[in-house]
């Protein structure tokens, strides 16, 4: 493996795939590849799959478009109505696309991280001495590689996040002025935007760098990113809702641990559990430039209807429970869903844009609190309403899919713990999706993947172009 490293460096010259391998050499004897050497490897053999296939296929008809389309970014692809004919209305909006659609996801049988369901990942994920649920550490490894990781490789993970942890103190400072009245959201979304100061690729752009070589520091500010939202999330916790101090990251403890101990519940080893599912199964995603557009995609994620859903449910739920009561009877509670429609509102955690089914990290959760909390009174509601919702929203005939989402459950499992600030919801979602955005984005940079440029076409254009044809 050594030596085809170093043939590779000889091919490339490449200073990244010179400090992976130097890295490598100095590990040589008994240490397995780190993440940053393993993918030194996988890079070059898919950059010549990619060739091939585009050689072979490109010019063939897919659908209504050809292979080289796909490949190309959309470019030209007829696929929006432009409102705005403005570059930032567009790219913001394929940003915003971007982190709408279930990029590992499958309409018919639900999310699969490379192409492995949620229960395939939980039985083959290493898990933390004495834990049951997968670490996102390994989540992170599968969705780079494809491969699944040994705990070692895991453990170090761990530890190089732990060590590159720690936010510069400007960004601590703007945090810590926001008013305490600013949503968790928009102020998670100031945090990694301001991150850009340090980005090593905005840097190694700065100097030159050649585009082959443009996913070494894409890279390393993917990981710097994931390491340093635990510090950005529990800051903005903490403030907002006067928990006191933030303790330092414990480089001896896993990422979810560090996350969970940031936010007050480092003592609660359910509570750690809780965090390593959550971030796991809410982690697929793609995004763009590393820091600036995974800011982007927070504000999209920020979205009622998209990631902000899950506070919405809770805040649902709450008013329900204000109005009908902790126990209520099923026709209460079928009252209180058709008042929602009635007034012209979406019940919050049903319906999807792209699954047809019950949401597969609905399911997780709910069998986390079935080991967990089984008898707790949110939870039962939110049974009940499983039992009740996709009945109505099937007689009401509008939705798709009339099946829970993942944000269905996550609320009433924070609520438990006494997470229960549910403004801040949305920034746990926002940490775990970093884990898919950068994964997705280190193979973009690796592949020379085109910025999306679907074309869009004004209503007036469309009227002329199709004016008098079937
Ligand atoms: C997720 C969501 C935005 C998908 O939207 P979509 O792709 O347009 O969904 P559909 O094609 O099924 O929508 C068809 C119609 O059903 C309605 N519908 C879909 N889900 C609904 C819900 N949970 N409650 C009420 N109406 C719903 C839509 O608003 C739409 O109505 P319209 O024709 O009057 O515009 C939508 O299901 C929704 O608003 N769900 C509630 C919010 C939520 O849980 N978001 C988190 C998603 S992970």
């Amino acid at each position: 493996m050594v030596s085809a490293l170093r043939a590779s460096i000889k091919k490339t010259g490449s200073p990244f795939l010179r400090s992976a391998v130097s890295a490598r050499l100095l590990s040589t004897a008994s240490k397995q590849p780190t993440l940053k050497e393993r993918l030194a490897e996988l890079i070059p053999v898919a950059q010549e799959k990619v060739k091939a296939a585009r050689h072979e296929h490109g010019k063939k008809s897919f659908g209504p478009v050809i292979v080289d389309q796909l490949y190309g970014g959309m470019r030209g692809l007829p696929a929006l109505i432009g409102k705005a004919r403005s570059w930032t209305r567009v790219s913001l909006h394929i940003i915003i696309v971007a982190f709408a659609s279930d990029g590992f996801g499958d309409v018919e049988e639900g999310i699969r991280f490379r192409g492995k369901t949620i229960p395939e990942i939980q039985g083959q994920l290493p898990k933390a001495p004495g834990g049951s649920e997968p670490l996102p550490e390994g989540l992170f490894w599968l969705l780079v590689t494809g491969e699944i990781p040994t705990y070692e490789q895991v453990a170090d993970l761990s530890k190089d996040w732990a060590a590159r942890a720690a936010i510069p103190e400007f960004v601590e400072e703007v945090l810590d002025r926001c008013p305490p009245t600013l949503h968790p959201m928009s102020q998670f979304s100031l945090a990694v935007t301001a991150l850009n100061h340090n980005s090593a690729f905005a840097k190694a752009y700065a100097e030159g760098v050649s585009k082959k070589e443009y996913w070494g520091p894409t890279f390393e500010d993917s990981m710097d990113l994931i390491a340093k939202l635990p510090n950005i999330a529990g800051r903005i916790y903490r403030n907002v809702y006067g928990r006191g101090k933030l303790p330092p990251i414990d480089a001896q403890k896993d990422y979810s641990h560090n996350l969970a101990a940031l936010l007050g519940f480092g003592d609660n080893p359910a509570f750690v559990e809780l965090m390593r599912l959550y971030i796991t199964i809410h982690s697929d995603h793609e995004g763009g430039n590393t820091l600036p557009s995974y800011a982007a995609a927070l504000n999209g994620l920020a979205g009622p209807l998209h990631g902000l859903a899950n506070q919405e449910v809770l805040v649902w739920l709450t008013k329900m429970q204000a109005k009908i009561g902790e126990d209520a009877s099923d026709e209460a509670v079928k009252e209180y869903v058709w008042s929602t429609l009635k007034g012209g509102q979406v019940v919050p955690g049903y319906g999807h844009a792209v699954l047809r089914k019950t949401d597969p990290r609905y399911v997780a959760q709910r069998e986390f609190a079935l080991k967990h909390l089984p008898n707790d009174k949110l939870f039962k509601l939110v049974g009940q309403i499983y039992n009740i919702v996709p009945g109505i929203l099937l007689e009401a005939g509008k939705a798709k899919n009339p099946w829970p989402n993942v944000d269905a459950h996550s609320g009433a499992l924070l609520t438990y713990y006494g997470l229960t600030e549910m403004q801040y919801y949305t920034v746990l979602f926002g940490v775990s999706r970093a884990f898919g955005v950068t994964a997705q984005l280190i193979w973009d940079r690796a592949l020379g993947a085109p910025l999306e440029r679907p074309k869009s076409y004004s209503t007036d254009a469309i009227n002329k172009i199709f004016k008098g044809k079937n």
